[in-house]
């Protein structure tokens, strides 16, 4: 990895000016996922949810892409656009959720279950995505599932409180479910949102698939706890669409904080309000405005995948972006 040469701390007053012309003058495009913090999003060319961004990825014309979000969505980026440069302005940008399971975790399930099709969702290394058949986001894994003939056995991994909501919604019972989950949406507890659900009764309800704890959200939206008609689960992308279209003057965002601001970007009437504040990617918050010139400036940090897994995992990536609608705008 390249020594950086501006300090990461201190921001140039045309920060602005410089990231563009920099974007330019390496005919590259900028992608951000909508957990980055403000700035970044507000500066990207395009700001999405990870199957929007992939599908951007895979179409893009510029030679370089910056990936503002965490390395396993830079990983992807690279797997649909092998030719392509690919930077992400850290590396280190982890996902806790990707790294619940391996490439040798899952041979050794894949063992278990011979026959069975490997659903992955996205947050998975391209080593585990080489593995799989079909990738699925939060926005198409319902649709993913149900295109697999129903008497077919699927290991569905690694979130299980998005499989056990797939499981609910295909009603699927030789499905196997990997007990991963990612720690900031683990960490929106259920009892908090019954509470602020029951404190505010006209306010909408926009959940994350992924949120979970010992009492589901999901659970309390599917047992009618937390009231179905004005509740909705959806990807990243899907809460955009859905703040566009409500009228409500309040809703409840179950999910990573950085979210809010897309929503109140696309809606400023209503007021959007986050389960729990504390609800913070580390990792995604990795990405700062400084690393972004630092990436454009000296080329870092470029995204290697083998081409072999590169080539094996493309397969069921794409077929993850043939299926379900995408999710991202263009700034
Ligand atoms: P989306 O696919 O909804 O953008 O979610 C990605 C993610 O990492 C959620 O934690
Ligand atoms: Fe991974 Fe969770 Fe961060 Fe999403 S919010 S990138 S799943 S650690």
């Amino acid at each position: 990895m390249t020594e950086s040469t501006v300090n990461v701390d201190v921001l140039p007053g045309d920060w602005r000016e410089q990231v563009l012309a920099l974007a330019a003058e390496r005919d590259a495009v900028i992608l951000a996922h909508n957990y980055q913090v403000p700035e970044i999003q507000d500066i990207a060319h395009h700001v999405g949810d990870s199957l929007g961004l992939s599908r951007i990825a895979a179409q893009v014309e510029a030679s370089t892409i910056v990936f503002c979000g965490v390395h396993f969505m830079a990983e992807s980026a690279k797997i649909l656009a092998y030719d392509k440069t690919v930077l992400i302005p850290d590396a280190a940008a982890g996902c806790s959720l990707a790294e619940t399971i391996n490439g040798d975790q899952l041979r050794a399930w894949k063992a278990e279950h011979p026959g069975a099709v490997v659903v992955s969702y996205v947050n998975t290394t391209a080593e585990v995505k080489a593995e799989t058949d079909i990738c699925c986001t939060s926005s198409n894994a319902v649709e993913v599932v149900e295109s697999i003939p129903r008497d077919q056995e699927v290991l569905f991994l690694p979130d299980q409180f998005l499989g056990a909501h797939v499981q609910r919604l295909t009603g699927r019972d030789n499905m196997h479910i990997w007990m991963g989950e990612c720690h900031v949406h683990a960490g929106i507890n259920g009892a908090d949102l019954r509470a602020q659900v029951e404190a505010e009764p006209d306010a909408e309800l926009f959940v994350h698939p992924e949120c979970g704890c010992a009492t589901s959200a999901l659970y309390l939206v599917s047992s009618g706890v937390v009231p179905a008609e004005r509740t909705k689960v959806l990807s990243t992308g899907g809460m955009v669409d859905a703040a566009r279209a409500t009228t409500a003057a309040k809703v409840l965002v179950a999910t990573e904080t950085g979210m809010i601001h897309q929503l109140e970007k696309v809606n400023s009437t209503t007021e959007f309000v986050p389960v729990n504040r504390a609800a913070v990617c580390k990792y995604m918050k990795m990405i700062t405005p400084a690393k972004l010139l630092r990436s454009l400036r000296e080329g870092t940090d470029e995204v290697f995948v083998d081409r072999d897994i590169a080539d094996r995992a493309r397969r069921s990536v794409e077929r993850m972006i043939a299926i379900g609608t995408p999710s991202a705008t263009a700034e």
